[in-house]
């Protein structure tokens, strides 16, 4: 069995040593143009030239959650794409929802700015019941935050394509249910996959469908959130405030507004990082299972395009 490994952004020598010691009947080596065909692949964004070079190939793990850079290429109808099914990912997007949201709520930022001038000051507490947080995108990732934020007894509400069960959120799910959630929502948190559905679905549109007061956090794709939509709404007061990791253009060019809106508060795409250990031995189990025979978790539906 021939793994090849192509990634276009970290160094590939650590995957190579943690997936031949974890198939060690397998020869994996790092994917150059014109290397030899593989059974099977491991990638982050490969190029065009690497699918075309590889006709036999049955298998393409991707080593993130979202696929959207792989549904960009021309791939073959045969090719079997499997994402990351949480590998470590879900606990660290819940710690950074949840830190997100708390900061907001708590309103931690101006006690923050109280005590770095020496002010011993309270504020009023909020009511709790009053920031509904809605979740878009039930999946891995969104069923995790969506539970962790209703452990903290905020009333939770989510959105799906196809309708879920989840104990202690309000589910809606389609286009039609979606007006419902966006009212009943005061902290919106994007984790929906990035397809031609959800590109651009943060808008003025939706967005000032939100509770008067809202907070947006986005910690999907920053291709689903309107830039200068979400501008204005912050300059009308409709929004508050906003915590975004994930941009348009990666990282964040020096001379975009959100770097210093007093509004906004930036991270560079880092609420959920791959972690190498557990991602290797994910798909190194999947490949086993797979050799087996049998199914495997995490199959990308091209159709739906996550
Ligand atoms: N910032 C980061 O560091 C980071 C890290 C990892 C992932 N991400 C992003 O997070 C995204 C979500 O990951 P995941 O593992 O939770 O994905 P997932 O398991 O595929 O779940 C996607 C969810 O979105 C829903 N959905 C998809 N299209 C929809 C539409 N048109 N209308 C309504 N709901 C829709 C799905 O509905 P159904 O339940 O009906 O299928 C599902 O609930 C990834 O695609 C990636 O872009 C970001």
């Amino acid at each position: 069995m021939r793994i090849a490994v192509c990634l276009t952004d970290q160094r590939v020598e650590p995957w190579l040593e943690g997936l031949q010691a974890a198939l060690p009947g397998a020869h994996v080596y790092a994917w150059t143009p014109g290397a030899p065909p593989a059974d099977h692949a491991v990638v982050w964004a490969p190029p065009q030239a690497f699918i075309d070079g590889q006709p036999g190939l049955r298998t393409l793990f991707n080593i993130g959650a979202g696929v959207d850079a792989l549904m960009k290429l021309r791939l073959p109808a045969t090719l079997r794409v499997v994402r990351l099914d949480d590998a470590g990912m879900a606990v660290q997007m819940a710690e950074y929802v949840c830190h997100a949201l708390i900061r907001h709520f708590r309103e931690f930022d101006g006690y923050e700015a109280d005590t770095a001038q020496g002010q011993w000051s309270f504020r009023k507490p909020r009511t709790r019941s009053e920031f509904p947080v809605g979740v878009l995108g039930l999946g891995v990732l969104g069923a995790r935050v969506a539970q962790a934020v209703a452990s903290f007894e905020f009333p939770v509400h989510g959105w799906s394509r196809t309708p879920r069960a989840l104990p202690g959120v309000t589910c809606h799910a389609g286009d039609a249910q979606l007006p419902a959630f966006l009212a009943a929502t005061r902290v919106l948190v994007c984790l929906l996959p990035l397809t031609p559905a959800t590109t651009g679905l943060l808008r003025h549109e939706t967005l000032s469908q939100l509770r008067p007061g809202a907070y947006v956090i986005n910690v999907a794709r920053g291709a689903h959130l309107v830039d200068d939509d979400l501008l204005a709404l912050l300059d009308s007061g409709h929004l508050v405030g906003a915590t975004l990791d994930v941009f348009r253009t990666e990282p964040l060019p020096p001379d975009h507004p959100f770097w210093r809106h007093p509004k906004i508060t930036i991270t560079p795409h880092t609420s959920a990082r791959t972690l190498r250990a557990e991602s290797i031995a994910q798909i190194a189990g999947k490949i086993r299972a797979l050799q087996r025979g049998e199914p495997v978790a995490g199959v990308v539906d091209p159709l739906r395009g996550y």
